[in-house]
């Protein structure tokens, strides 16, 4: 008879537990919430009471409800309490030897016909199901932070997983209002193995010095339409858990994309953990929402050019036109690039050749315009600071929120967005999920507002493609060549991705 997960318990109420103990007690399922010490249950309490105490000051609770949310959780330090539970979720610190030592203390706790989950972002939830008598009854159960709040469960089942588990606990999953994906047991499952290189490569990005963290943090939410810059989603993922993800990622493939970069190595050996720890990137302060406006563009005369030769499209030079247009209308002066106080290439690819043919280089920015929002401003290594800062103040008066870089292949939103992509494209090729999954998961695991596949078909094939060979070809890092398949589609003029699928 399939199970009808009357009580649960979750072990662990660290940030992850104690919001995957709210999800299960809003949908109207007991919880049994298990700490290791009494000052650790508290501060469990203490998360369940801030979290609908905020939605509760939001209107989006009554006080009965809370009470009623809350009543539903019993805290204990005894994992005997656990014996009447049809599931148990696991959500303690990512370090398998707990994992081990505590299944085996749930199988034998447990009875025989429960099921024992494990929240694990990156730990083989084979390796944790053999500790058990019970590796049948074992499964991944995959939350997103904040718990409350992100769609998406990740429901993992192993080689020794019964049949039909997998499906009896994605239903759960839907009965708490969450979408399921269903996978197989891989180092990252869907999202962590997309989400954590990208995130990791920012944070390579930033140790080169290609641009700010704020910056970096704008181009991503303005630029891609995420709903955090990689810094402050880093911080709320928590800088361990991060460092791990990459960890257990790079053992399995031995890619340079996943070996943790290492300020994040040396944040976390400094206990800057994040938000868990009051400073991660940022030092407690909220990231900012919009950047600081202190420019004043004080450049008399604009000269606007197209591409450069590898790039002189004429998409490239139609984008310049357009631009110089713009200038005009908002009273800007034109004058010839001898003359200019300021030249602003506008460009997909480095500068720096078109800035050595100029008289002035040091006058000279390359301009890429991202959406609607966001206007990646490239210094080349011979732009003058003032050039550069008259070129920000230019493109706020033009309503665009200017993100400086250096003069780097892909600058921001292109050197992080097309190697994520590619790898989504990869994990399809692979045949680890299907196009439809991924996009699900991305979008409700991560808040993004497109799937990767659904982005790549907007962005244009060919465009990401390009993207990617300009990116090997400056860093000549094996994983920013472009997927077989994508290469392939680019070839037959295929234009949608998705095609594939359907
Ligand atoms: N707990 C409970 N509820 C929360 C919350 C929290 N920590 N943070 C936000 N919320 C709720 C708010 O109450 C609000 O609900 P309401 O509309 O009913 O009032 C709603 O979420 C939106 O909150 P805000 O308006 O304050 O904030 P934003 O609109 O900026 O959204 C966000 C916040 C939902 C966190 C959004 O920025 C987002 O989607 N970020 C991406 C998060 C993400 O990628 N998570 C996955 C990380 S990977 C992971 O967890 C896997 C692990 O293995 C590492």
């Amino acid at each position: 008879m399939a199970n009808t997960f009357e009580t649960v318990g979750v072990v662990g109420l660290g940030t992850m537990g104690a919001g995957i103990a709210e999800v299960f007690a809003r949908a109207g399922i007991a919880v049994v919430g298990v700490e290791t010490d009494p000052g650790a249950l508290e501060r469990g309490r203490g998360h369940l009471e801030g979290s609908t105490g905020r939605a509760l000051s939001r209107g989006r609770l009554t006080e009965a409800e809370q009470a009623a949310i809350l009543g539903r959780v019993a805290f204990t330090t005894s994992l005997e309490d656990l014996a009447d539970c049809d599931l148990v979720v696991e959500a303690v610190p990512e370090v398998m030897d707990f994992k081990r030592a505590l299944f085996t203390d749930l199988d034998r706790v447990c009875k025989p016909s429960a099921v024992l989950a494990t929240n694990t972002s990156s730990l083989s939830v084979t390796a944790i199901a053999a500790t058990t008598t019970r590796p049948g009854r074992v499964v991944g159960m995959h939350f997103f932070n904040p718990a409350p709040v992100m769609r998406l469960v990740e429901v993992v089942r192993t080689v020794t997983t019964e049949d039909g588990l997998a499906d009896e606990v994605a239903g759960l999953a839907r009965r708490l209002g969450k979408t399921p994906v269903t996978v197989a047991d891989r180092a990252g499952f869907v999202v962590n193995r997309l989400l954590l290189p990208y995130l990791n490569h920012a944070a390579v990005l930033l140790e080169h010095g290609l641009s700010t963290r704020d910056d970096i943090d704008t181009a991503m939410r303005l630029g891609a339409g995420f709903p955090m810059g990689p810094f402050a989603l880093l911080d709320l993922i928590g800088l361990d858990t991060s460092h791990e993800i990459c960890e257990a990622l790079f053992q399995e493939s031995r890619e340079r994309r996943h070996a943790p970069a290492p300020v994040l190595r040396e944040l976390v050996t400094a206990g800057l953990l994040g938000r868990k720890s009051g400073r991660g990137f940022f030092h407690g302060e909220e990231p900012p929402a919009n950047p600081s406006s202190e420019e004043k563009p004080s450049a008399s005369t604009v000269a606007v050019l197209g591409g450069t030769a590898g790039n002189g499209t004429g998409a490239a030079e139609g984008a310049a036109e357009a631009f110089a247009a713009r200038l005009s209308a908002a009273g800007f002066k034109t004058a010839p690039v001898e003359d200019a106080d300021l030249v602003v290439a506008v460009s997909r690819t480095p500068v720096i050749e078109q800035a050595v043919r100029l008289p002035h280089p040091e006058r000279l920015v390359g301009l890429n315009l991202v959406g609607d929002q966001v206007a990646e401003v490239a210094s080349t290594v011979l732009t003058s600071p003032g050039a550069a800062q008259v070129a920000r103040g230019l493109l706020r008066i033009l309503g665009r929120t200017p993100v400086s870089c250096r003069d780097r292949a892909g600058f921001v939103v292109g050197a992080l967005l097309h190697p994520h992509l590619n790898d989504a494209v990869r994990m399809y090729e692979s045949g680890y999920a299907s196009m439809e999954d991924i996009d699900t998961a991305m979008r409700l695991g991560c808040g993004y507002p497109a799937g990767p596949f659904e982005m790549l078909d907007r962005l244009g094939l060919e465009a990401v493609r390009d993207g990617l060979r300009a990116l090997y070809a400056e860093y000549r890092d094996p994983s920013f060549t472009p997927a077989p398949l994508l290469d392939r589609l680019v070839t037959a003029g295929v234009r949608s991705i998705r095609d594939l699928s359907s």
